[in-house]
């Protein structure tokens, strides 16, 4: 006779969808940590979308007409229906893209300042028996430093839809300092007695302390993990290339050759943006351990605080590819070189590496890029990519034709909801290495950039995440 091994409830243990779900009172960056979440998780593999209730209130009501901040107020009973509905709305369809498995982890980003709604919403994620739908995790940011409340205030809710052309910046401070008080009338913060059934982190003080409660299952202790890294101090993060090296120039990939004349040049001139840029605070350069990063990293080595040489910052590991051309490549692997097109997100060179294995492996610099201030990474082309893709909140299929072409400064200044990017491309001369993807339009406005007339070119863009 056979026993029958039941393994469905750890199976579904493992498949259990997430609902992240924030609180706390406006102004505490529930929005700016649900969007950091969101970017994270989809760039790790976990596939992420945030539901806020502040946007379906937009779509169901003009704000100009429903008086403001008196929308908050909890005596205001038809405002509270329309605030309850739009709720029900978002987290119907959070159930439903969850159901759907259209994504992993869901972030619920509204207030959720009240036991009775976070019961609501522990509720829709229970199913009738003992296993839970969805697995719920709250995120409470709790802060009282008026400094923190009021810089919040000024850099995003004043400029806010809500009150942008439909008052003064004065009276959008106002009414919004008196919307806070609406919701202070009624805020129950999350509490290890009372509620000790449920899985939380409280942030306080912008992560000047933190209190973490029964925290359960994988999502939920990456969650934790990111969130007691990340800071929101200003600071800028640089990422370069190398200087062109002996192998770039005639077209072989990987491998440790040493810098070319232009290369030895840009490393020159790349010391002299960093003496002009004057960066407040230590500096901080991480080199990958290639020859030619190292040599373009050490003619900046007196201007930082600290210079390191990272493995894990070396180049995409071309397998038995290294040296290669890609005609080589695709002369003697015809198949590995069409699979690789096709997928190039998921392509493992045979006894080498896949983009996918290298986001694992930066997993950890990323990590640590959030928690330092000013960084200069001098790297590879495919690695910067992955860096880049993080804070551009780029997808799979676009990160390995994201051009990060040599000789060029990628500058990332961190924003509220946002990353400012700013390209400085310098007029030396490189060879170009971008491929661009089979019958697609080539993307390379910022590739071979020898015929730039100034000494370096600056292009900015905002990044928003989703
Ligand atoms: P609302 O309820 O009105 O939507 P909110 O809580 O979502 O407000 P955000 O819009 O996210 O607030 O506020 C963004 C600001 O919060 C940014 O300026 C950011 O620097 C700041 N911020 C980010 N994290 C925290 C935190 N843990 N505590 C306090 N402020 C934070
Ligand atoms: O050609 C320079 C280089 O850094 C190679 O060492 C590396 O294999 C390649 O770029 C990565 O780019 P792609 O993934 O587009 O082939």
């Amino acid at each position: 006779m056979h026993t029958r091994v039941h393994f469905h409830s750890s199976r579904e243990q493992v498949r259990v969808p997430n609902v992240i779900a924030l609180v706390g009172l406006p102004a505490r960056g529930k929005t700016y940590i649900s969007h950091k979440l969101c970017r994270y998780l989809n760039w790790i593999g976990i596939k992420t979308r945030a539901f806020n209730v502040g946007e379906y209130r937009r779509k169901a009501c003009d704000f100009s007409n429903e008086g403001k901040s008196d929308f908050f107020n909890p005596q205001n009973l038809r405002a509270v229906k329309i605030r309850d509905e739009c709720a029900r709305l978002a987290m119907e369809d959070m159930g439903q893209y969850l159901e759907n498995k259209e994504g992993e982890v869901a972030i619920f980003d509204a207030t959720n300042t009240t036991r009775e709604r976070r019961k609501w919403l522990v509720d829709f994620c229970k199913k009738e028996d003992r296993d839970p739908k969805f697995r719920i995790f709250f995120v409470e940011s709790v802060c009282d430093d008026p400094e923190i409340i009021n810089s919040n205030i000024a850099e995003v809710k004043i400029s806010s839809p809500d009150y942008v052309g439909r008052m003064t910046e004065e009276q959008a401070r106002d009414d919004f300092v008196r919307r806070i008080e609406n919701y202070k009338s009624q805020y129950e913060t999350l509490d290890e007695e009372l509620d000790d059934e449920l899985s939380f982190i409280r942030v306080i003080n912008a992560g000047r302390s933190f209190y973490v409660h029964n925290v359960n299952g994988h999502v939920q202790s990456r969650v934790v993990y990111f969130l007691m890294n990340i800071h929101l101090l200003p600071r800028s993060i640089y990422l370069t290339r190398h200087g062109e090296s002996e192998y770039n120039r005639i077209g072989r990939l990987g491998g440790d050759s040493p810098l070319s004349d232009n290369g030895l040049t840009y490393a020159q001139k790349l010391r002299e943006y960093f003496e002009k840029e004057n960066v407040p605070g230590d500096l901080r350069i991480w080199s990958s351990q290639k020859i030619r990063a190292a040599q373009t990293a050490n003619h900046m080595k007196d201007l930082a605080a600290h210079v390191e040489y990272w493995k894990v910052l070396d180049e995409i590991d071309a397998g038995i590819c290294e040296g290669l051309t890609y005609e080589d490549f695709q002369a003697r692997y015809p198949k590995q070189f069409a699979e690789r097109d096709k997928d190039k997100y998921h392509y493992r060179y045979p006894s080498g590496e896949s983009y996918e294995d290298l986001v694992a492996r930066l997993e950890p610099v990323i990590m640590e890029l959030e928690r330092q201030s000013n960084v200069l990474v001098v790297s590879h082309q495919a690695v910067l990519r992955c860096i880049l893709a993080y804070f551009d909140n780029k997808n799979r299929s676009e990160l390995p034709y994201l051009n990060v072409p040599l000789h060029t400064i990628i500058k990332l200044t961190p924003k509220a909801y946002s990353c400012e990017i700013e390209m400085f491309k310098f007029k030396i001369d490189a060879v170009d290495t971008y491929r661009a993807k089979p019958n697609e339009p080539v993307d390379n406005g910022n590739g071979n950039h020898s015929s730039l007339e100034w000494e370096y070119s600056n292009e900015t863009t905002l990044c928003h995440s989703p």
